[in-house]
């Protein structure tokens, strides 16, 4: 088993996940368990992972870990925040230094180390860091450096001690996945094959659920498709789900969602809620806010579903929602991490409430959920359809949603996914929407000046939520939505093209 000490980053998680699919277990604990941890599992703890984290190792409230951690003689990884805080416990030395987020070159030394068998002399990795080591520990000897950072890759030999200030378990670092093989094999696990079984999952649900009545969020998306097939598969009929048509939602989802439901086998129910939507979002322009209104908007609706259906003699106790494990940690699901943005459906929702949630892909990444989605043999058009927020075009309009600036942000959206359609990209992008940025600019129509919103394209690639690329889509196609969004929808006067990776800057705006 690979121990992961967890200092609160986005990915230690994903740490466990890529441990996971190459075939060894691991544990995720907190920097104050380690050492217990380690203890009580001596003899399988065969490596340690210390993760990275949003904290600073010279600030005084950083979390720490217990040094004598790095003389047990276990292989240790420790991978930015966890990088720092080893030399810094080591007697190197820590600076707020040179920032580095999202993609950077790094450019190997002629190290030796079984850490870095079959990799290139020179490769991409994603960085998410503040801070610098400007002194190695004694004993340690740089693999790689990157042109900010001499020590981006480090390594004690004889202490089977290493050090990486990129992250190698996200999608968009090159052979990330091959650093830890190596860690893995330096370790010596055994792998074994992985797979994802859905056969637990509904197991589970059934068993959790007992003799209740589920109600379900469902919003025409992967992950809430995939939970209402998986908690359909457990208690059939018991299941009730409701789509809440509030009027932020893509044109044409209410029609997805029916054949969705035909699919199932389950009457879907529909809460028709525009108007009400609009008077609850009035005035509201803060990001958080919106989500908060929402999400409590939400369990108030479904919560008078639960007492409708209490009163016709049913026993409700559950309502299941598509969250996965991505809307879990932005949300600061962990000891440490930081609250990037309150997903609706996790930080968003009321403190108090009736019913319990169920959510059974909450430990699943988006294209895990994809492929149970295509074990359990649902149609490619349910699966492939575009992740969509669960506040929908709320959060896809800077400052105040009214009904004016919804109308335009829904014309420029079917615009964007109508040319990439024309041009076969739709299937190719993970995610693409114009957002109204609230920002005004000056244009010239017909001879006449118009101070109009500036929309701004996001058009992106990912599997998992995690980081993503900006997709280099060409550039006839992009003037082709630059033209018809200027001409056809009233007040807009500029298109910009959004470059920015993930990290730094999410996928969503707000
Ligand atoms: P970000 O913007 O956080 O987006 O990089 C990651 C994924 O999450 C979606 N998203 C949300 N989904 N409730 C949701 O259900 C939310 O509040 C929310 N905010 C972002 C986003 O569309 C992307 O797929």
């Amino acid at each position: 088993m690979i121990l992961i000490v967890d200092f609160g980053s986005q990915t230690s998680h994903l740490i466990s996940r890529r441990i996971r699919e190459l075939g060894a277990s691991s544990k995720l604990v907190q920097p104050e368990e380690a050492i217990e941890g380690i203890s009580k599992n001596r003899k399988r703890i065969k490596g340690i992972i210390l993760s990275g984290g949003p904290s600073s190792v010279y600030l005084k409230n950083a979390p720490l870990v217990n040094p004598n951690i790095f003389n047990l003689n276990i292989p240790i990884l420790g991978i930015c925040y966890g990088f720092q805080l080893t030399a810094k416990l080591l007697g190197g030395k820590v600076i707020s230094g040179k920032k580095e987020y999202g993609p950077a070159l790094l450019q190997m030394v002629n190290g030796r180390s079984s850490i870095v068998n079959k990799l290139p002399k020179q490769f991409t990795v994603w960085m998410s860091h503040g801070d610098e080591i400007i002194k190695l520990p004694l004993g340690f000897d740089t693999l790689g450096s990157t042109e900010h950072v001499p020590f981006a890759f480090s390594k004690n030999s004889d202490k089977k001690i290493y050090g990486l200030l990129f992250h190698p378990e996200v999608e968009h670092t090159e052979y990330g996945i091959r650093i830890l093989k190596n860690f893995l094999s330096i370790c010596s696990v055994k792998l074994k094959n992985h797979e994802i079984g859905h056969g637990k999952i509904i197991k589970d649900l059934r068993e959790k659920i007992g003799k209740s009545s589920v109600i379900g969020a469902v919003s025409g998306g992967v992950d809430s498709t995939v939970a209402s097939v998986l908690t359909a598969k457990a208690i059939g009929k018991k299941f009730v789900p409701f789509f809440v048509d509030n009027g932020l939602m893509r044109d044409g989802t209410k029609q997805h969602l029916e054949k969705i439901f035909k699919h199932i086998g389950i009457k879907l129910k529909i809460l028709k809620v525009q108007g009400e939507m609009l008077k609850r979002l009035k005035n509201v322009s803060d990001p958080e806010k919106k989500r908060e209104k929402i999400g409590n908007f939400y369990i108030e609706l479904f919560e008078e579903e639960m007492k409708k259906l209490i009163k016709r003699g049913k026993k409700v106790e559950y309502l299941l929602q598509g969250t996965i494990y991505s809307d879990v940690i932005e949300s600061k699901g962990t000891q440490h991490a930081d609250k990037i943005k309150s997903h609706h459906n996790v930080g968003g929702l009321p403190k108090k409430m009736k019913l319990k949630l169920l959510e059974p892909m909450r430990e699943f990444y988006k294209d895990e959920v994809r492929e149970i989605g295509r074990k359990l043999k649902l149609p490619q058009s349910f699966i492939s359809i575009q992740p969509f927020p669960g506040p929908g075009f709320a959060v896809r309009i800077r400052g105040e949603v009214t009904k004016k600036r919804l109308e335009n942000e829904k014309k420029s959206d079917s615009i964007v996914l109508e040319e990439l359609e024309k041009a076969d990209l739709l299937g190719k992008v993970f995610l693409s929407f114009p957002v109204l940025t609230n920002a005004f600019s000056t244009a010239v129509k017909g001879d006449g000046r118009v101070f109009g919103e500036v929309v701004a394209l996001r058009i992106i690639e990912s599997k998992d939520v995690m980081t993503s690329k900006w997709a280099k889509i060409p550039y006839e196609i992009l003037q082709r939505i630059s033209s018809r969004i200027v001409n056809e929808v009233p007040g807009i006067s500029r298109v910009v093209y959004d470059i920015t990776t993930k990290p730094p800057a999410t996928m969503e705006w707000e």
